[in-house]
Formats: C-alpha cells, structure tokens, sequence
C-alpha cells in the first residue's frame, strides 16, 4: 500500500508538514493519469447475495437486519461502489483509497494498529474491519453513526483519511469517461456524478460484502466434525462460564449490535488518551464503552481492539484470562459473580496453556474461507 509516511518523516515538525501534493505516475490505460477499471463484461451478481437460512431464519438477526429500502443493491450499483471503494482519486493527492485501511487482505482491516491518511494524517483508532454491514446498525467504534450512507462520505472528507472536498471530487470524477458510464448504468442512464450517487454506490457495495462462510458456519451444518480437538475444546470454552466470551460475542455474527461495553482494557481510558463513548458524550460514567465488535474473520484482522494494541489472538486471550483491569464500569458479564452491576472486581479465568491455546484455534475458524482480494469484493484495477 502506497503510504505518505516519507513525505511526512522529511518535515521537521508534524504541524509544519505540508509536503507538495505527490504526482503518482501514470496508472494505466491509453494515456490517461488516472486509474482505469478493468470489470467483467456481465456485472458480477451482487444483488443475488442471500445470507444464510439460518441468519433469514433467527429472529434475533432480524431485528439487526438493516433493511436499506432507500438503497436497494443492483449489480451495476454495486460495481460501481466496488470501483469507488479501490479508487485512489477519492483522496486529495490521490493517493489513498477507502482500501488503503480496510484491506481485503486483512479481512478490510489494516495491519497497522493505527492508519496513515494523506499528508501524513493518523487516525485516531484501529481501522475496522468491514464484516456483515448489513447487520451492522451502529457504526464506529463509539457507535457514533448509524446511517451508513452518511458514514461512508465521512472518511473521504477527513483531514486525516482523505482530504477530499466532495464538490472537488465530483467534477474530478464527473471529467472520466469510465465514471459517467459507471454512474449510468447504476442510476437509470443518469450519468451526472452526485456525492448521493457515490454515497448509494459505496452502500450498495459495502452492504453485500459477506462474512459467512467459515469453518464454523460449515461446522454447524455437520455438528463440527469438522473441527480438530483443540478447536473442539476451544468453542466449548468460547461458549462456557469459564469465558463467557459467547454472552458479549454474540449471535452468528459474533458481536453485540447496539450496547457499548467496558471490556476491562484500562482502568481509566480517558487518561490513557481515549474514552470512547466519553468522548462523544463528556459524560466520565461512558468512559471506556467500546461496541463489542464481531468475531468474524478475526484471524485476519489483527490487531485488535479500537487501538490495536494486541498483535495477536493469543495476547488477547493472555488478556481476557489474566490481565482484566478493575474499572467502575466494567460490564458485569466479565466480573467474578457475573450477574448485577456494572464495576465488579474483573473475573479471574485463570486458563491453562491448553486452553488458550485452543481458544485461539476456536477464533482462527471464523475467519472465512472467501479469499475476498480475488472475488467480486476484490480490487477491479489493474
Ligand atoms: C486513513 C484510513 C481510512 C480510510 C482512507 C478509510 N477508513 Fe473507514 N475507518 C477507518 C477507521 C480508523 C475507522 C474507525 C473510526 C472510529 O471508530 O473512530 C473506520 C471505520 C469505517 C466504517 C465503520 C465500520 C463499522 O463496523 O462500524 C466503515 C463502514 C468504513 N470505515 C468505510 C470506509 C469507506 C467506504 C472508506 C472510503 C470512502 C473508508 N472507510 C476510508 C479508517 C479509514
Ligand atoms: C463484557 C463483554 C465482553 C466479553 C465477555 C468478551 N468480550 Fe471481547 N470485546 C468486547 C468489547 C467491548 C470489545 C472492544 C473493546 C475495545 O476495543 O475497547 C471486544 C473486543 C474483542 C476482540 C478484538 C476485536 C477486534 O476486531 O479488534 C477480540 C478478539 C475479543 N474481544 C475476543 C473475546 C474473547 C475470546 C472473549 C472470551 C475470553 C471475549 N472477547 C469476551 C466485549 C467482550
């Protein structure tokens, strides 16, 4: 991944860092400097996408069914928020793409426990992993958002992401040729680019990217004889009050929709430089609530948590077992008793090598067996 973090180590001071604008070289494509698509002749069929019976089925997953009637998924609309998702143009200096931090690779998540934006920006947390959007009601790790076509435009304007004015990047799009035909057809011949038009796209995209189809989802099908014993023993403590990992983790996808939750990271966030919902709010009682995000293709997005300051599954699980920090609101589910109030003493789970290594194993099966960089959701440049 391109990153400006050499224009940025050249400057003497991070306020006094305004490095040029960078000319990329050409990209490709008869003489044009701009990245040109190479796209199936017929559209891949997004808008076939189904979730499984299973998830259709519960009703728990239908209340966080995101029903967006507004924005309803056509494979030319799709194809088009696909194009825009790896589209470094989106960016001021053209530079940075929404996939330069949710890589396909890493399950849309970025390796780096913080991400770099143009002109040396840093975000302010880990880059999340784009999992089951369709499912997702509460956006950010402080849950901040809710409309995922408002989300999707945030990140282009951000000083640090992209820099980018939407009315700027409407007539440098609007210029394209391969732009005005993609807009075309995903908006009944209208070939005007709009920020509402990329905003559908980018949701009509994002919102049929799939997360179900791991070993675990083939393994409630075949009652996990698929499973080794280690991942055996590891789902059983996932789901045990030994853990308690399933009563937060919840649902097949593997989160908590709407609550935030304290999971015992620090004692206090807010010092520690980021209190979470606290930020937003300024109220100390949602210091450290954090969304209790999906488990999906975990083994591919380290690192974790909303500062990503574990590098691995196991350090996670060694923290989770040993290292519970006391705080006033840490949620109930992980103090000793595990029922009552909030602000317990954290539990003691105490885990044997054994063990944590098997929880480990357990986590590795729901990453899924997609290799998402070569499908539909994959980069279309060449
Ligand atoms: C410079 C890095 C960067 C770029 C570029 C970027 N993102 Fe993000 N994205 C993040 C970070 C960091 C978060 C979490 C921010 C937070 O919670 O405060 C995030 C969160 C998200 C979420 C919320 C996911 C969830 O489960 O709540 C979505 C959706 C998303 N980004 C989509 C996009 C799209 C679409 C683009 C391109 C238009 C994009 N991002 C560009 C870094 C980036
Ligand atoms: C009380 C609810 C709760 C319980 C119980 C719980 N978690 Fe979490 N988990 C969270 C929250 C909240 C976060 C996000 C915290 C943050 O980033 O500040 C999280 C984050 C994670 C992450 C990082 C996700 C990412 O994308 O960075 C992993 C992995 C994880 N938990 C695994 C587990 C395992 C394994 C267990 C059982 C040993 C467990 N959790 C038990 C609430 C919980």
């Amino acid at each position: 991944m391109k990153r400006l973090a050499v224009g940025f180590a050249a400057c003497a001071a991070f306020w006094a860092c305004k490095p040029e604008p960078v000319t990329e070289p050409v990209v490709c494509c008869g003489g044009v400097d701009y990245p040109v698509p190479v796209l199936p002749d017929t559209p891949f069929p997004y808008s076939a996408q189904v979730y499984p019976d299973l998830w259709l089925e519960n009703p728990a997953m239908n209340l966080f069914e995101v029903n967006d009637f507004e924005h309803p998924v056509t494979d030319a609309g799709a194809t088009l928020g696909r194009v825009l998702f790896y589209d470094p143009s989106l960016s001021v200096d053209q530079t940075i793409s929404c996939a330069s931090c949710h890589q396909p690779e890493h399950g849309f998540a970025d390796p780096s426990p913080v991400s770099f934006g143009v002109d040396g920006g840093v975000t302010h947390r880990n880059s999340m992993a784009l999992v089951n959007l369709a499912y997702t009601p509460r956006l950010f790790w402080d849950a901040r958002e809710s409309d995922l076509s408002e989300q999707v435009l945030q990140p282009i304007a951000h000083p640090d992401e992209m820099a980018m004015d939407l009315g700027a990047l409407t007539e440098r799009l609007q210029a394209r040729p391969h732009y005005r035909a993609l807009f075309a057809d995903a908006f009944d011949g209208d070939s005007s680019v709009t920020a509402a038009g990329l905003a559908s796209a980018l949701v009509q995209f994002l919102r049929t990217l799939p997360a179900h189809a791991s070993r675990y989802d083939a393994g409630l099908a075949l009652n996990f004889s698929n499973y080794t014993a280690e991942e055996a023993e590891g789902r059983a403590l996932f789901f045990s009050p030994r853990t308690r990992c399933n009563t937060c983790h919840a649902t097949f996808n593997f989160y908590t929709p709407t609550e935030l939750m304290v999971n015992g990271l620090s004692t206090d966030y807010s010092g520690e430089g980021d209190g979470g919902l606290a930020e937003l709010t300024g109220n100390p009682a949602d210091d450290g609530k954090f969304r209790v995000v999906s488990l999906r293709n975990i083994g591919a997005t380290a690192p974790y948590m909303h500062d990503g300051r574990f590098a691995t599954l196991r350090e996670v699980v060694d923290f989770y077992s040993d290292g519970l920090q006391a705080h006033p609101q840490l949620n109930h589910r992980l103090s000793e008793l595990g029922f009552g109030p909030d602000g317990q003493p954290p539990m003691q789970m105490a885990l044997t090598e054994a063990e944590k290594e098997a929880l480990v194993a357990f986590l590795h099966t729901l990453t899924d067996t997609l290799d998402y960089a070569h499908s539909a959701w994959g980069s279309p440049f060449p």
